[in-house]
């Protein structure tokens, strides 16, 4: 029976400050913690035991998934006393997951495509290992993957530092977009009681070697990385999961949410349970709210994420930001990024009447957990 792994460690260095208080895999897309919507993807394709390899924050993971009974699946953990790296870290689940092939997941991309086909595929070639792949215009950040056309084989695994594009010049190119289907065979591969990565050391081997596909992603996929991409991440797949709804659906609002009639939402937006939005307000578009957001009257919101339990005052203005849990933004606050640069609140900041933080031409404006911003930054 083909079982699961999600790679849940690393700190998330990039998503400071929000990864402060929220491990990395734990961050909400659209809602649901991005390993808790990986998880319901495994279960769709017929997965029902499923591994966390877990360090950084670990505590805080095993409280949120437990034994996995709320979502239908078995949840296990593998506990690192430090990082082993990528293939390290599978290594450490062997006896759990050597009966059968699985799906090894990177716990920080957003996806929604279909694992079951992707496993159809994979047992069709009869190979050691396929890498699913998403071609991206700058394939620099990623490790890039030199295919076969015709027959799909991956004739060269090159992560990323290893790739040097030819004359220099940089070009679409399929990456590796971190969800494997691996036989236990991979095991003999990866020493024991070691730190190993198996992009650069098991993957480039198994390429060589020809024991590797690729399966290129119908769907979606993202890295959440940066802050950037994990605004744009969840843009992305509110935009699909809106569509696939079908029908005449334009924005996702949780039945229990209240929004006055007088307020405008443009979609597409998310509104999360027990969300109360005020009279004369507007919302959107591409903004996902999270559960118990309270936003009062007056207040207009576009391009960004409220995470939960967050208090919004009258006449508040957030564009191109993100707001973690808990934070309290009050009367006439403005809060206002541009393009790749975002406004940034980690967990319970508190953002004083009419303090304006605007962000920079060429950096991010980041407010460390439990801060009380009293004077405007611009
Ligand atoms: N348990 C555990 N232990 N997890 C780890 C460890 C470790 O020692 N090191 C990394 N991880 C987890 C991270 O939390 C993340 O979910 C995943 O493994 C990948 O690590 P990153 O540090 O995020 O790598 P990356 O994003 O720079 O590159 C990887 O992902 C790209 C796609 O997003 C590579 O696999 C690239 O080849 C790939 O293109
Ligand atoms: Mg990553």
């Amino acid at each position: 029976m083909t079982k699961g792994i999600i790679l849940s460690g690393g700190w998330g260095t990039r998503l400071r400050p929000l990864t402060c208080t929220i491990p990395k895999t734990l961050i909400p897309i659209v809602n649901k913690p991005v390993i808790e919507r990986q998880i319901l993807l495994l279960k769709e394709a017929g997965v029902k035991e499923v591994v966390l390899a877990v360090s950084v924050m670990s505590d805080i993971i095993e409280r949120y998934f437990k034994n996995g009974e709320k979502l239908g699946v078995n949840i296990k953990y593998t506990q690192e006393k430090y990082p082993r790296g990528t293939a390290g870290a599978i290594k450490l689940a062997e006896e759990f997951l050597k009966d059968d092939n699985f799906f090894m997941l990177n716990g920080d991309v957003i996806l929604n495509f279909n694992f079951g086909e992707m496993l159809k595929q994979h047992n069709k070639n009869q190979c050691l290992g396929t890498i699913a792949s998403k071609i991206v215009d700058d394939p620099s950040p990623y490790g890039v993957l030199i295919v076969d056309k015709d027959t799909n084989q991956l004739l060269k695994f090159l992560e990323k530092d290893e790739y040097y594009p030819p004359n220099g010049k940089i070009v679409p190119m399929p990456i590796n977009a971190g969800v494997y289907i691996l036989e236990p065979e991979i095991f003999s591969y990866i020493e024991p009681n070691k730190k190993v990565s198996i992009e650069r050391e098991v993957f480039p081997k198994l390429a060589e070697k020809s024991k590797l596909y690729h399966y290129p992603i119908k769907g979606i996929w993202s890295d959440i990385g940066k802050p950037y991409e994990l605004l744009t991440g969840n843009i992305l797949l509110m935009k699909d999961l809106i569509r696939n709804l079908k029908g005449q659906i334009k924005n996702l609002v949780d039945d229990s949410a209240d929004i006055h009639p007088t307020t405008i939402i443009y979609s597409p937006c998310v509104i999360g349970s027990n969300a109360v939005i005020r009279e004369n307000c507007k919302i959107g578009p591409n903004v996902v709210i999270g559960d118990n957001v309270f936003i009062d009257s007056g207040s207009v919101l576009k391009n960004c994420l409220i995470y939960n339990e967050t208090y919004v005052s009258k006449q508040v203005s957030i564009e191109t930001a993100i707001v973690s849990d808990n934070c309290n933004i009050k009367r006439d606050a403005i809060l206002k990024g541009n393009n790749e640069n975002l406004v940034i609140l980690s967990s319970y900041v508190e953002v004083l009447d009419n303090v304006e933080l605007i962000a920079p031409p060429s950096i991010s404006l980041n407010i460390c957990h439990h801060e009380v911003v009293k004077e405007s930054m611009k």
